[in-house]
């Protein structure tokens, strides 16, 4: 195999252009981990705060820096001889970057911990856009929330990766799930599950709904005090996350005066859980929707377009042509 491979990589802080195709060692294999060869990376929105300076960039000690957490690929090399991934399988997974090298390349080695196989029946590029998203939504919506009949959760941000992901999941344990996104996306929104839409560029969801038990906030109050507005609609006692790191000072001090239970949250790889959600892509009970695939080469386009902060679901870059020959 190649000592060298072609990656996304930063050499300092910046705005999207500062994302070129660049030519780095690829990573070695040590203990527990796996190398796969990245047939499609997924974006989050934490790329691209880590490619500003923000995000996870506090542990980027080295340039250039490989970005991207979400992956799909398939096994070059394995630990150990009984690992249940051997070369040949096709897998997908969350690496914890910037400890690790990032998905936005041909190779990356990742810990076993946080790698599964790959949904049978979706390609690459569907898999690479789960993880991180979905293992985000998982903790919100089932650890956190304890999605069950006769509760309401309210879902801001519902047509994004996260909360397309956590509309199918409330809706499966039978929660009544309500969501707001903009116009072109309601009726999105309602085949996914949410039993009720709010257009929140016309509407105040405050004027328009009975209380709720459960607000998954994925806004902060960086848009129209979207975060602070929801304690207005959340039952005395009830539940709200705010999961986009920075987007509200004082969220604590908030919560207690408003007399509800506030919790911010962080995503990790979880093989054992991913595992679960690939059950559920697998019978259909959930899918994904990717939104938009790029070239790796065109990693800086695919960032601008995640900051543009419309995505429906999710945005893709392609990396290997093998990608749509496996399923
Ligand atoms: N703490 C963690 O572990 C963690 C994990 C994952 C994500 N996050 C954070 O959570 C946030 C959401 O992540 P994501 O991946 O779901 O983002 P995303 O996919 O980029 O979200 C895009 C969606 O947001 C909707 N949107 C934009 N402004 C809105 C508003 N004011 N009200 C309602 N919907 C609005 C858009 O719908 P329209 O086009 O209809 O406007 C679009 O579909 C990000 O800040 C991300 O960094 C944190």
């Amino acid at each position: 195999m190649t000592e060298t491979m072609s990656a996304a990589a930063i050499e300092g802080f910046g705005g999207p252009e500062v994302l070129r195709l660049v030519t780095v060692p690829r990573p070695l294999r040590i203990n527990d981990e796996v190398v796969v060869r990245i047939a499609a990376a997924g974006l989050n929105p934490l790329d691209a705060k880590t490619r500003g300076g923000r995000g996870v960039a506090a542990a980027v000690r080295d340039f250039p820096a490989v970005l991207g957490h979400d992956f799909s690929g398939v096994v070059v090399e394995a630990p150990y001889e009984g690992f249940p991934l051997q070369p040949g399988d096709a897998v997908y997974g969350m690496i914890p970057v910037p400890r690790y090298s990032g998905s936005y390349a041909e190779f990356a080695s990742v810990p076993s911990r946080c790698i599964a196989p790959k949904p049978v029946g979706l390609s690459h590029s569907e898999a690479a856009a789960v993880p991180l998203a979905a293992l985000t939504a998982w903790g919100l919506i089932v650890e956190q929330a304890k999605a069950h009949e006769r509760q309401r959760i309210l879902i801001h941000a519902g047509a994004g990766g996260v909360g397309h992901f956590a509309i199918q999941f409330a809706s499966y344990f039978g929660a009544h799930v309500i969501a707001t996104g903009s116009a072109r996306n309601l009726e999105w929104l309602r085949s996914l599950g949410a039993a009720e839409v709010v257009d929140y560029t016309t509407q105040r969801f405050e004027d328009e709904l009975e209380p709720v038990d459960v607000v998954i906030d994925l806004i902060g109050n960086v848009h129209d005090n979207t975060g602070k507005r929801s304690l207005a609609v959340l039952r005395t006692g009830g539940l709200i996350i705010n999961v986009p790191t920075g987007s509200w000072d004082g969220f604590a001090a908030d919560c207690a005066a408003a007399g509800v239970r506030g919790t911010t949250f962080k995503a990790a790889p979880d093989a054992a859980t991913l595992a679960v959600i690939s059950r559920l892509l697998e019978q259909g009970s959930v899918r994904v929707h990717v939104d938009e695939m790029f070239e790796l080469r065109n990693a800086a386009a695919a960032h601008q377009k995640l900051e543009a902060g419309h995505t429906r679901g999710k945005i893709v870059l392609r990396i290997n042509e093998t990608d749509s020959a496996d399923r």
